[in-house]
């Protein structure tokens, strides 16, 4: 469903009408176009501590206008505020910020740089986490810049976003390929998060193809959020299954026939889900999402045992059992890669949403459990939980509580399916085993749940 408000706001009338009325005018946000090739494509400013050096090794095969700002022993040429063309994207290193009089570096850094940010722009700011570090006061300035990172955020304006990434030091190889997501149009609808990357051996080969040689299974993939999550795998390269009900089939067969990969009516509550799973797999999979999921809205008082159980079933123990099922038979690929499509439901909580909300906060307690089992085998489990998407589950949303969903973010629009796609293809990338147990939110730095 289209955003009238968002078109109407950013017309040469609208503009004008939004704007004496003191309402707000959030920005239509840039997304990754088929074809690009550079992440950033604009200036790159770099500053801080020793991380910015790492990040200023591969700078050229992010963006071909690399600058440095108040960083030590950068090459790249001087940025200066005032002067300088506007930031398209910004990555400053924190980790060395060892007490809290440093964290001044902070308001220094970033100050000059705000109001001349390109609109779109992505800023990166680096840490240590704290629970790696001995020294307490170093501790006291990492932690402290979860809230700085978060208020940040809340501030940019133009579409831009802003992310915290805890990098420890065996991580510092996977840097690429996390700023290769956060700095480019790819993490859109992301912002105020902090995520953790740790020591990972696989790598990406081909940057342009990531997931070249992979074999990815994407179930609930007939429409919405699924179909373009498939899409995206195929386009990074995977060999894509196709997963949904029975009467999905004709859209299934279409969609896979499109992408040259195969289709699987299946449905995933069947009793026999795991033995037919298993049969359609005889080559074993590296990449499973764990996208189908079904809403049965009704509040506590109301809610019948059907709809509870219809939703923990789809939505909590399918994912567990056929999780479960790939594992025992040894049909996760080495490094294999599990998504699974929480929601901020699951994290802040919704009402009319109670079993809905349970069986999504379930999903991250697996992925909480299931991440040193999958680690041994160098694999990793995530969620995703994203906020307001436009699809059919939220065009049939009452329109007031639309209009809620959609403004009370700090990007104050709804994310397409494609800002959702665009992150479980990067957590399916074989490098992004750095990121393990962890839930990364896509909702436009939604005002619920934190
Ligand atoms: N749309 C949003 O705003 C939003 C927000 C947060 C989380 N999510 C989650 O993202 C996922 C996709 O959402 P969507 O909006 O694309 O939903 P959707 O209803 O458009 O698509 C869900 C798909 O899952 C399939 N499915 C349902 N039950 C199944 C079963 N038993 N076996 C196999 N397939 C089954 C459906 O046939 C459908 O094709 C869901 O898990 C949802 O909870 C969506």
């Amino acid at each position: 469903m289209s955003d009238r408000y968002l078109g109407f706001a950013n017309s040469n009338l609208g503009r004008r009408l939004v704007d004496a009325l003191g309402l707000p005018r959030p920005a239509p946000l840039e997304r990754w176009q088929a074809g690009r090739l550079r992440p950033v494509e604009g200036p790159l400013i770099l500053g801080g501590g020793p991380l910015a050096n790492k990040v200023e090794a591969f700078a050229a095969r992010l963006t071909d206008a690399p600058y440095s700002f108040a960083g030590d022993g950068l090459q790249s040429p001087a940025w200066v505020a005032g002067l300088g063309p506007k930031p398209k994207a910004v990555v400053f290193d924190a980790s060395h910020l060892c007490d809290s009089d440093q964290l001044r570096q902070l308001r220094e850094f970033f100050q000059p740089l705000l109001r001349s940010l390109a609109s779109s722009a992505h800023v990166v700011i680096l840490g240590r986490a704290p629970e790696q570090i001995e020294d307490p006061q170093a501790i006291v300035a990492q932690r402290a810049l979860e809230g700085f990172s978060r208020s940040l955020a809340k501030e940019l304006r133009n579409g831009a976003t802003a992310q915290l990434l805890y990098v420890s030091h065996e991580a510092q190889d996977q840097l690429e390929g996390a700023l290769r997501f956060f700095l480019s149009p790819k993490s859109a609808f992301i912002s105020g998060q902090v995520l953790r990357l740790e020591a990972c051996d696989a790598q990406v080969q081909d940057w342009t193809r990531p997931l070249a040689g992979r074999r990815a299974l994407v179930t609930g993939a007939a429409r919405g959020i699924g179909a373009s999550i498939a899409e995206t795998l195929a386009r990074d390269g995977a060999e894509v299954i196709l997963l949904d009900v029975p009467p999905a089939k004709k859209d299934l067969d279409a969609l896979a026939e499109r992408l040259g990969g195969r289709a699987l009516a299946l449905d995933i509550c069947a009793s026999d889900a795991s033995t037919q799973l298993l049969k359609a797999l005889p080559d074993g999979i590296d990449i499973v999402v764990h996208n189908a999921g079904i809403t049965r809205d009704k509040t506590l008082a109301n809610m019948t045992p059907e709809y509870w159980d219809a939703v923990m079933a789809v939505n909590l123990k399918a994912p567990q059992v056929l999780t479960q099922a790939l594992y025992e038979a040894n049909a996760l690929g080495e490094d294999a890669r599990i998504v699974l499509l929480a929601s901020v439901s699951g994290i802040a909580g919704n009402r009319g949403q109670s079993n809905y909300a349970a069986s999504k906060a379930g999903l991250v307690g697996f992925a909480q459990a299931w991440a040193p089992k999958l680690a041994e085998r160098g694999g990793s489990i995530n969620a995703v939980a994203p906020g307001f998407i436009e699809t059919h589950m939220t065009a049939s949303m009452p329109m007031g509580l639309r209009e809620a969903g959609r403004r009370l973010s700090s990007l104050g629009q709804g994310g397409r399916p494609q800002d959702v796609a665009e992150a479980v293809a990067w957590l399916s990338q074989p490098g992004t085993g750095a990121v393990n147990g962890q839930v990364l939110r896509i909702c436009g730095q939604a005002l619920m749940g934190a």
